[in-house]
């Protein structure tokens, strides 16, 4: 164990239990709290572990006594002394530790400290801000090191796991060129080679396909990836992944892995035997149900389509969207009806607006009567149809949207049902539903573009059985992806990949690639699956997103040791940051900023 100035650790300080009395102990850490009862001075002292009680007795030692007297919180201290049982009545059963206590015999101050800028104490209300300006305090904080300490063990469960299964951890490169996988990239520009730059890989999955082009059959990484976009509570630009692959495979075998993998996750940590196989569900079942392709399974609210019922309308809301080609769905918020008052609906009006529905019809039943913002343009029948149709009682809300475009409709639908949930209070947080979501569509229409861009990546394999329709029904062809999703919340996804090179090249046309294009983006991939390409596919999870789940956060951030802000900075370090001009010439690049507002 750790030697400071001839003084050697013999326990964490969470470590001391009642079996201990009797024991010399000797500790490091940080002081929680002083406490001077005249005579008696109380240190708690905190490692990673928790905090112990360290005792200074003036009636048996002066001098001790008088220098525990000079520490304050956060000074760093080395103490020793003997392990003896706190007396009847100061036993502390909130903390681990609180049936004994370190009498003292000797105290070494390491380090003194200034008052921090806030209190070292768990589930504190310091302002986000703040907390990661000095990160490496906040980071002091018991729950914080908890988080910290479970990311490590997840890590390590992953490496365990894949290893066990025949998986070889391979790196591959963080210069790297542009991926496909359709965010912005960030770029690193090469002093060796003016104006040419490195892409930083939004995810390694070009390499890890030419790693099984290679004949390693089974790759994983635990792996940085770089995406430049909008951030959000689950969202950073840079994110780790548990990104695998492997030969020979096809839908059922990657699946097969990667829940057992999620299963130990779950018996190793939470101790829960999670039921296998886990629930399948086709993209378009559960746009249809939840309105979303992460639905998340611990509430009810499923969307119904009652189209068919008020297609012929007076209503031109509701007619006009669907003659329009789109649809109008419900949601029934059960026992709602009491819960949100009018002002509360005409929020939820302005909640879906941000989901770009232009409003946000309700109808509510309390008391046996019912008020609606379009009944009065319905009649007696359209309403009795809808009331049957939502299965509606007393008590329920009914949330219509209709839209033209059914994306609008499932979108804000679709975030209504969890921004209900979440106002109803009906989510158990100790409740995990997990699902794969399969059978994506492989293409998906970009209007800017005005085409067809593959929904995940061009390598991306169609269904079997869909193939035929690639050149004349692309939107209609399945993909062979899948997605993991625990909570609402998408913790992965992956795909099989084509290998084989005709069909590669029928892909590159569906998409509106010429040759000469295909060949310019990823020729070096065309060419190696010219080599002889094993059958492969994979996934990767997103870690950070799988921690903050099984840890209850409800941000990432809170599970990454130095996250970046909404506007993608740092806080502590104050990145990112200008350059000298030197450094600047060095990469010849000359500066062309926007004007200041
Ligand atoms: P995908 O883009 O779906 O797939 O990413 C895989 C998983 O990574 C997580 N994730 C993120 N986590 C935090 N911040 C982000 N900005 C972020 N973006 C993604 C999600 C997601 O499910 N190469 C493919 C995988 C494959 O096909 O094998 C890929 O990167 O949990
Ligand atoms: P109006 O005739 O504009 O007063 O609308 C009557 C009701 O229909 C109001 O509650 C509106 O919020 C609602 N409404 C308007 N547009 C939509 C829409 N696209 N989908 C659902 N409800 C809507």
């Amino acid at each position: 164990m750790e030697n400071i100035k001839g003084m050697k650790r013999t326990r964490y300080c969470g470590e001391f239990r009642p079996e201990h009395i009797g024991e010399n102990a000797t500790v490091f850490g940080w002081v929680q709290r002083m406490r001077n009862l005249g005579g008696l001075i109380f240190v708690d002292l905190r490692d990673r572990s928790g905090v112990v009680q360290c005792t200074f007795d003036e009636a048996i030692n002066k001098e001790l006594f008088d220098k525990a007297f000079t520490v304050r919180s956060e000074f760093v201290l080395a103490i020793s002394g003997t392990v003896r049982s706190r007396g009847e009545g100061a036993i502390n059963d909130k903390l681990p530790t609180g049936g004994v206590e370190i009498l003292a015999d000797e105290i070494r101050i390491l380090s003194k400290a200034n008052t921090t800028p806030f209190e070292i104490v768990e589930d504190s209300d310091v302002n986000d801000v703040l907390r990661l300006k000095y990160r490496y305090l906040d980071l002091r904080r018991p729950d914080m090191q908890r988080t910290i300490a479970l990311r490590h063990r997840i890590a390590k469960i992953a490496r365990d796991y894949y290893d066990e299964n025949g998986f070889y951890e391979i790196e591959t490169p963080i210069l790297t060129k542009s991926t496909p996988e359709g965010a912005r990239d960030y770029l690193v520009p090469s002093r060796v080679h003016p104006g040419k730059f490195y892409a930083l890989p939004q995810s390694p999955q070009q390499y890890k396909q030419l790693l099984m082009l290679a004949g390693f059959d089974r790759y994983i990484q635990i792996t940085r990836c770089f995406r430049d976009e909008d951030l959000r509570a689950d969202r950073q630009p840079e994110f780790t992944q548990i990104d695998l692959e492997m030969s020979f495979v096809d839908v059922d075998d990657v699946i097969a892995v990667n829940e057992g993998f999620i299963a130990r996750l779950f018996r190793d940590i939470h101790g829960i035997e999670l039921e296998r196989p886990f629930m399948r569900m086709p993209y378009a079942e559960a746009m249809d149900r939840f309105g979303s392709d992460k639905p998340d399974l611990r509430f009810g609210y499923e969307l119904k389509n009652i189209s068919d019922i008020v297609a012929n309308t007076e209503f031109k809301v509701f007619s006009g969207a669907i003659e329009a080609g789109g649809s109008v769905r419900l949601i029934n918020v059960n026992g709602g009806g009491a819960t949100f008052k009018r002002k509360e609906i005409d929020a939820l009006g302005e909640f879906v607006k941000t989901y770009r529905a232009k409003g946000l019809a309700w109808m509510k039943f309390t008391d046996g009567e019912m008020t609606s913002s379009f009944a009065k343009f319905l009649s007696d029948a359209e309403i009795a149809a809808i009331k049957d149709r939502a299965q509606a009682g007393d008590n329920d809300l009914i949330l219509v949207v209709a839209d033209a475009k059914d994306d609008v409709v499932f979108a804000s639908l679709g975030a209504l049902r969890c921004e209900c949930a979440k106002r109803m209070n009906v989510i158990d947080k100790n409740d995990y539903k997990i699902l794969w979501v399969t059978d994506f569509p492989l293409f998906e229409y970009d209007e800017e573009e005005e085409r067809y861009v593959a929904k995940h990546h061009p390598f991306t394999s169609p269904r079997d059985e869909d193939i035929d329709l690639l050149d004349t029904h692309p939107e209609k062809v399945c993909a062979k992806a899948y997605d993991i999703v625990i909570n609402g919340s998408e913790a992965g996804g992956g795909s099989i990949r084509i290998h084989d090179s005709a069909l590669q090249a029928k892909m590159f046309k569906a998409l509106g690639f010429t040759e000469e294009k295909a060949n310019e983006q990823f020729g070096h991939l065309i060419e190696a699956f010219s080599y002889g390409a094993p059958p492969h596919g994979g996934l990767a999870f997103g870690l950070d997103r799988l921690v903050m789940l099984i840890s209850g956060r409800e941000s990432i951030r809170d599970v990454i040791a130095f996250p970046k802000v909404q506007n993608a900075s740092e806080l502590m370090m104050a990145s990112p940051d200008v350059v000298d001009e030197k450094q600047l010439k060095e990469l010849h690049i000359a500066l062309d900023l926007p004007e200041k507002e």
